[in-house]
């Protein structure tokens, strides 16, 4: 066949291609839900779209809440549509559903690809989830904060080196991870492997790693991610580094578990050990051991220290709130030491981090989840099978009508509330405690299960380096006016501190 006769045949090919296209385009049932941010006249215009959302994220999502608020709006991410909900209705809503209708284990595999970084393993049974919801919750807390209490001293000393007069400049975020690792894994494998900085360094690692391979594992088509995942993700080699720490230990465990049963006088209290009580009884490998235990650093290192990195940088910004919560802290440790009866009592301190939370946060949305099934939301509308969904956290949390100067700092107005609701309506104002107005943990059934543990683990942190350290921000050249905390990254979804930003500390002066 020549050149000429051949060419109507690819006329049609790629006609019946379109029409397939745009017959696709028009029954995607999510067409019906309306689209918010630049581009959003059309759903040809979707990749522009998804290009904008990773500067414009914040935006968006404020844009789609104040038009859609109650109900429901689609935006565009790289490769698929993200359904935003907003409102108590469709949080409610979102929260009652069971994992077979909305599956937060789900999400957390789509988006970073474990299956082909950690393997189904992992997906299928994740124990490691259960061991954080059944033993770092709060009545079991008081058996593990001891430990991570003595080791923060030395770990802020250490990692936020100070002389008496000198004012010293710290790279905030990097200090916090720091604090965070070590202290994180007193509780999680242990003295003295928390204070070795090469396995510290590592379980941090895991994290950027997992994101790192879940990001461009994201972009090839399925049928290549398995050939993809070994030559770009470094998860299996990170995990490998851990397990040279942690198999001698591992190893050690096993004999006392075979020689001593179930339980014996001085055995170890930390997550690794809570893991193997499962693991032992399941046969499962040292290098299974190691990856679930990695994967609960990974939901708790990073998004423990952006916290303290956003609170840090408050202080530094307004060091007139030092005296107040020196105050408090000063008079609960008088009475109570250093105890969680005593981070119960500091309900300034309580009231920074939850204001930090809200108004900083650590993604945009939360309470992710992917439809197993095709579902109808509380207003209606048609969910189709596969369906990404969150609910629009940053939003909330800015809204005016929900509470009041909403965009405005105020680090002690849970504190004030909760004074004036009386002890019995305070709880609910606590920084560890989620509502339909307050889901920077999500919310219900399946809220973070180590917000309790990170709450006791960041007053502790906090308290001891207010009470030890004064602080302000770098000078800038404008001497005439108040130097600001630099302001966060918007990525996509993901609030990030300022990375690389610095604030300086000296020993505290006593006057
Ligand atoms: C300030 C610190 C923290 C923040 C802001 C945070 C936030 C979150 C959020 C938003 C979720 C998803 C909830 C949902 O979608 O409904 C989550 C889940 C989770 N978090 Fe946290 N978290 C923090 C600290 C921790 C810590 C310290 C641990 C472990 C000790 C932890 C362990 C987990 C686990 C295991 C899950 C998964 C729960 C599941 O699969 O059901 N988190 N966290």
């Amino acid at each position: 066949m020549d050149q000429a006769q051949g060419q109507p045949w690819a006329f049609v090919c790629v006609g019946i291609l379109f029409g397939i296209v745009i017959f696709r385009w028009n029954i995607n049932p999510l067409n019906d839900i309306p689209t918010a941010g630049r581009f959003s006249s059309s759903t040809w215009l979707s990749y522009l779209a998804a290009l904008s959302f990773i500067r414009r994220g914040r935006e968006t999502l404020q844009e789609g809440y104040r038009q859609y608020y109650g109900s429901a709006f689609k935006v565009a991410l790289l490769d698929r549509w993200m359904v935003i909900i907003s409102g108590p209705k469709m949080i409610e809503d979102i929260r009652r559903r069971p994992e077979d209708e909305l599956s937060f284990t789900e999400t957390v595999q789509t988006l970073l690809q474990y299956k082909y970084t950690v393997g189904r393993k992992m997906q299928d049974d994740p124990y490691h989830v259960v061991v954080v919801k059944e033993k770092l919750q709060n009545r079991l807390l008081p058996n593990v904060m001891p430990s991570l209490i003595e080791e923060v001293p030395p770990t802020v000393q250490k990692y936020m080196p100070v002389t008496d007069h000198e004012w010293t400049s710290v790279d905030v975020l990097a200090a916090a991870l720091k604090v965070v690792a070590r202290t994180s894994n007193r509780v999680f494998v242990g003295s003295p492997l928390c204070l070795n900085e090469e396995y510290n360094d590592v379980s941090v690692q895991f994290a950027v790693e997992i994101v790192k391979a879940g990001t461009v594992l994201f972009l090839f088509p399925d049928i290549l991610k398995p050939i993809a995942a070994p030559i770009v993700s470094k998860v299996r080699r990170t995990t490998e580094r851990a397990l040279r720490h942690l198999r001698p230990i591992i190893q050690e465990r096993r004999t006392a578990m075979q020689e001593l049963g179930t339980d014996w006088p001085d055995k170890p209290e930390d997550v690794l050990q809570w893991i193997m009580d499962k693991a032992v009884a399941k046969q499962e490998s040292d290098a299974d051991i190691v990856e679930r235990l990695l994967l609960l650093n990974l939901a708790a290192i990073h998004t423990s220290s952006s916290s303290i990195t956003h609170v840090l940088y408050h202080l530094a910004e307004q060091p007139e709130l030092l005296g107040p919560l020196r105050e408090e802290i000063e008079a609960s440790i008088e009475t109570e030491g250093w105890t969680m009866s005593s981070f119960a009592r500091m309900w300034k301190l309580d009231s920074l981090l939850r204001e930090s939370q809200r108004y900083n946060g650590f993604t945009l949305a939360s309470m992710m989840r992917i439809a197993m099934k095709d579902i109808v939301l509380a207003n209606g509308m048609f969910i189709p099978k596969g369906t990404l969904l969150g609910a629009a956290a940053h939003p909330t949390h800015y809204d005016n009508g929900r509470l009041p100067n909403a965009e405005i700092f105020e680090p002690f107005r849970f504190a004030r509330m909760r004074e004036a609701n009386g002890s019995e309506g305070s709880a609910r104002l606590q920084f560890a405690s989620t509502s339909s107005e307050y889901i920077a943990f999500g919310h219900g059934q399946l809220a973070c299960p180590g917000r309790h543990f990170a709450a006791n683990q960041l007053k502790a942190v906090l308290s001891y380096i207010i009470l030890n350290y004064d602080f302000k921000l770098p000078e800038t050249e404008d001497c005439c006016s108040r130097p600001q905390r630099p302001p966060n990254v918007y990525v996509s979804l993901a609030v990030l501190p300022p990375i690389g930003g610095t604030i300086q500390l000296r020993k505290r002066a006593v006057c």
